[in-house]
C-alpha cells in the first residue's frame, strides 16, 4: 500500500477517526502530524465507542505502530489520561508500538490558562470559540523559539530554565492584562516532573523509525486533525486553528519527504458542520438544521458543544481540491440525509453582485457570501445497513454522483453509519 494522508476537507469532524481506523489494518504505522487535543476522533468498533484526542486512531489495531509527530502539540496530561483509558480496555499502548517524537512541542499548563483568558477578554464578535486546550499559545511559543519539546523532559535543568523563561512573559500578561492568577515556575516544573518518568519511554527517534519502515517497503498513514477550512493559512482566518491542516503538512509535521506520500484521502461529510465561530454560508437555522444536528449526533467530541449544521458546500470542496488535490475521497454520514424530501447543494456564492466559485479570502467577505443552491430529491430508505454501492437507493446514488462531479474525484468510500463495518468500499 502507498503512504497516504487522511485529512478533513471541511471544518473538522468529518469522520476522519472512523476512516483512519478502517485503513489502519492495512498499514504498518499511523502518524498524527499536527494539532493537539483540540481534535476528537470517534471510532466505533462492534458497538464500542472510543474517542481519541491525541493518540492516533490506528491504536485499536493490534500490531499497527502509532506515532505522535513533531508537528503535534501534545498535552502530556491528556496523553497519559488517554493511555489509562485505552489500557483499561486492554489495548496495547506500550512504548514498543507508540512513539512520541522528541521534537513534539508540549502544551504546558500556562498555555491553557492563556488560551482561556484571551478568549474571555475578546468581544463577542472577536471570539474564535477555541477549544480552550492551549493549542494557539503552544504553537506561538514554538514559533517564538521558547517552546518545551518532549525531548526536553530528559534534561531537567533545561526544562526548568525553559519554564522560567516562558513564565516571565506569561506572568506579566496574567497579572497586568488578563488579571488571572500568576503561575509559579517551581510548581509547574514539579507538575511536569511528576509525569516525566512515565512519558520519557515513549520519546523515541521517529525519523529513524520512518526511515526503517521505508527501507522495508512498509507503508504509513498520516492522520490529519481539523479540516482544510480551519487551516491557519488557507482557512477562514482568523476563525481557524493554529496549525496547517492541509495534507501537505503531513510531510513537515512528521519528517518524511513529501514525494513519499502519494495518496491523499479527503474526508467529506455529506453535509456541513462547524463548531466555534466564523463564516458558514450554508448554515441552517431552521428545522432541517435541527434534523441534521439531532440525527447526525452533531455534538463536539472534545468540548460537547452543539455543532452548527448546514447544506453541503461545493465551493469549500473546490478550495480543498485546489490546495490539497485529493486522490480520492470518503463520503461520510450519508445515512443522516435519509428521510429528507429535498437535499440542497451549494454550487456557488453571490457576493456584491458577482458570482464566486470558491470561498473569498477575507472572513468578512465570506460572512457576506450568499449561497447559490441546486436541489436534488431525497430518499426515505434507511441506508445504514447497505453493504454494497448498488444497494443504495437511486436518489442516494445520484447525490453521490453529483458530489463526485463537483469535487472532481471519485468517492472511494461511502460511510453509512458510525461503526467500522458500516462502510462501502468501492
Ligand atoms: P473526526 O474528528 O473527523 O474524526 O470526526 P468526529 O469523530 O469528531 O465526528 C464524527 C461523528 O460522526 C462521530 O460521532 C462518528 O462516530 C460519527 N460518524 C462517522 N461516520 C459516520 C457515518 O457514516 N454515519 C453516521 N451516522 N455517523 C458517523
Ligand atoms: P477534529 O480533528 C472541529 C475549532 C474550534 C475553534 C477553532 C480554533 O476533531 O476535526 P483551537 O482550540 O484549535 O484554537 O480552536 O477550531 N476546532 C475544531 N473544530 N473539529 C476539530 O478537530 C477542531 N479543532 C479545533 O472549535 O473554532
Ligand atoms: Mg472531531
Amino acid at each position: 500500500m502507498a503512504n497516504m494522508t487522511v485529512f478533513g476537507a471541511q471544518w473538522g469532524d468529518e469522520g476522519k477517526g472512523k476512516i483512519v481506523d478502517l485503513l489502519s489494518a492495512d498499514v504498518a504505522c499511523v502518524v498524527r502530524y499536527q494539532g493537539g487535543n483540540n481534535a476528537g476522533h470517534t471510532v466505533i468498533v462492534n458497538g464500542e465507542k472510543h474517542v481519541l484526542h491525541v493518540i492516533p486512531s490506528g491504536i485499536l489495531h493490534e500490531g499497527t505502530l502509532c506515532v505522535i509527530g513533531n508537528g503535534v502539540v501534545l498535552d502530556p496530561f491528556v496523553f497519559l489520561n488517554e493511555l489509562d483509558n485505552l489500557e483499561a480496555k486492554h489495548i496495547d499502548t506500550s512504548p514498543k508500538r507508540l512513539f512520541v517524537s522528541p521534537k513534539t512541542q508540549l502544551i504546558m499548563p500556562y498555555h491553557r490558562v492563556l488560551d482561556s483568558a484571551r478568549e474571555a477578554m475578546k468581544s463577542a464578535e472577536g471570539k474564535i470559540g477555541t477549544t480552550g486546550r492551549g493549542i494557539g499559545p503552544c504553537y506561538e511559543d514554538k514559533m517564538a523559539r521558547i517552546g518545551v519539546r518532549a525531548g526536553d523532559l530528559k534534561d531537567k535543568d533545561l526544562l526548568r530554565r525553559k519554564i522560567e523563561t516562558a513564565l516571565v512573559e506569561k506572568n506579566a500578561l496574567f497579572k497586568n492584562l488578563y488579571h488571572v492568577e500568576e503561575m509559579d515556575a517551581d510548581k509547574v516544573f514539579d507538575e511536569i516532573m511528576s509525569i516525566a518518568d512515565r512519558l520519557i519511554p515513549y520519546v523515541q527517534d521517529t525519523t529513524a523509525l520512518f526511515y526503517d519502515l521505508k527501507k522495508q517497503g512498509k507503508s504509513c498513514l498520516f492522520e490529519g486533525a481539523q479540516g482544510v477550512m480551519l487551516d491557519i493559512d488557507h482557512g477562514t482566518y482568523p476563525f481557524v486553528t493554529s496549525s496547517n491542516t492541509v495534507c501537505s503538512n503531513a510531510s513537515v509535521g512528521s519528517g518524511i519527504p513529501a514525494e513519499f506520500i502519494t495518496e491523499h484521502i479527503a474526508i467529506v461529510k455529506a453535509y456541513t458542520t462547524r463548531v466555534g465561530a466564523g463564516p458558514f454560508p450554508t448554515e441552517l437555522f431552521d428545522e432541517t438544521g435541527e434534523y441534521l444536528q439531532k440525527k447526525g449526533g452533531e455534538f463536539g467530541a472534545t468540548t460537547g458543544r452543539t455543532r452548527r449544521c448546514g447544506w453541503f458546500d461545493a465551493c469549500v470542496l473546490r478550495e480543498c481540491y485546489r490546495v490539497c488535490k485529493p486522490t480520492t475521497f470518503a463520503l461520510t454520514k450519508l445515512d443522516v440525509l435519509g428521510g429528507l424530501d429535498e437535499i440542497k447543494i451549494c454550487t456557488g456564492y453571490m457576493l456584491n453582485g458577482e458570482k464566486l466559485e470558491t470561498p473569498p479570502c477575507s472572513a468578512g467577505d465570506f460572512a457576506k457570501a450568499e449561497p447559490i443552491y441546486e436541489s436534488l430529491p431525497g430518499w426515505k430508505e434507511d441506508i445504514s445497513s447497505c453493504l454494497k454501492y448498488e444497494d443504495l437507493p437511486e436518489n442516494a446514488k445520484k447525490y453521490v454522483a453529483r458530489l463526485e462531479e463537483l469535487i472532481g474525484v471519485k468517492a472511494g468510500f461511502v460511510s453509512v453509519g458510525p461503526d467500522r463495518n458500516q462502510t462501502i468500499r468501492r
